[in-house]
């Protein structure tokens, strides 16, 4: 039996929602009825803005509109801060403009300097919660003036960080702002360690991910239900950065290394920021092939080492509930 702990808690507040549960921002996973579905559960979902638009086909605006058909509850934004290309700075400005306008308060940024989401969203008294795997990162936002720091840490799906979820509430608690652990989570168990940590919330991903709403398929989430942690492996193959993926038996067949020529791409001053754009279109075209299992190619699933408590196929809402009544 475990102590009760408070789920009124500073993200609560911040947010404006029922339980200190974020649905992390998913490519491709987070289409727009389990964005939905986690915030009506009283949670917040994110919406990522390339999943909504290339994998669900939504224009930008429609697809906010359709999502808030599903649900009247908040839902927030993912902007990935990208230096390397104007043309894509320019389209994630137009999307948190369009955001705004649709009533979105609640920003997650990750990587470079999220000054300018800073700067858009405190005009309509909107949060911005940053992305941060070091303390020097956690900085370099707190600097731009986020209002809360996302705990990315080593068991996290995406792209983790190297630290475990104490060390990680060690180094970045004494920072004065709402600290949410992402990585790791999918029990009730683990949601309750987090909080007693002192953790402000949680952001989940990979558990996410088996649930009836999410649109991936069987086979991407029978392949979650039947890893283990040691399945989980980090590779640079997929985007040029490391991200956590289950080790497949065609990811065994082919390694997990990038090619000489893209390493050695990656290391030039210049030649670094065309190799990055490169893997990256390569890796949207490749995990949305994967997601949607329409090609005969490698699969790449993305998943976290929660992978370990990930064991049947629930709704959004049986999840939270289990957290909730846990707690
Ligand atoms: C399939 C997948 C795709 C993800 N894509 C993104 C993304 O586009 N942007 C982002 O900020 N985080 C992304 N993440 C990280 C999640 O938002 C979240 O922080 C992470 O999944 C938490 O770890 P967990 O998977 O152990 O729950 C992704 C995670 C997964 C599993």
């Amino acid at each position: 039996m475990t102590d009760s702990v408070n789920l009124n808690t500073d993200l609560t507040k911040d947010l404006g929602i029922e339980y200190p549960i974020i649905g992390g921002p998913m490519y491709p996973c987070g289409n727009p009825e389990l964005v939905a579905a986690i915030s009506n559960a009283g949670g917040i979902g994110v919406v990522q803005p390339i999943t909504l638009t290339y994998v669900n086909n939504y224009e930008f605006r429609a697809g906010l509109r359709y999502i808030k058909s599903l649900s009247n509850k908040p839902i927030g934004m993912n902007a990935l801060i990208e230096q390397s290309s104007k043309r894509y700075r320019q389209k994630m400005e137009a999307w948190v403009d369009i955001a705004l306008e649709e009533g979105v308060r609640f920003f997650i940024t990750s990587l470079g300097k999220p000054d300018w989401v800073v700067e858009k969203a405190h005009n309509h008294d909107a949060k911005v919660y940053h992305d941060v795997t070091e303390l020097k990162w956690a900085q370099k936002g707190l600097d731009c003036g986020v209002d809360g720091l996302i705990a990315v840490n080593n068991r996290a799906g995406g792209h983790a960080g190297k630290r475990d979820m104490r060390e990680l509430y060690e180094l970045l608690s004494g920072q004065g702002k709402p600290l949410v652990c992402a990585g790791g989570i999918a029990t009730a168990e683990d949601f309750i360690a987090a909080l007693k940590l002192g953790y402000a919330g949680v952001q989940l991903g990979t558990r996410f991910i088996v649930t009836q709403e999410c649109t991936a398929s069987e086979l991407y989430k029978q392949a979650i239900l039947d890893a283990t942690e040691k399945d989980i492996v980090m590779t640079e193959k997929v985007t040029g950065v490391p991200v956590s993926i289950i080790n497949t038996k065609d990811l065994k067949e082919k390694g997990t290394e990038l090619s000489g020529f893209s390493k050695k791409m990656l290391k030039g001053k210049r030649s670094k920021y065309l190799m990055r754009m490169l893997l990256a279109i390569r890796s949207f075209r490749q995990l949305k092939a994967s997601f949607q299992d329409n090609s005969k190619g490698p699969k790449y699933w993305q998943a976290g080492k929660s992978v370990a408590g990930c064991k049947s196929i629930e709704t959004v809402d049986d999840i939270i509930q289990s957290f909730v009544k846990a707690a």
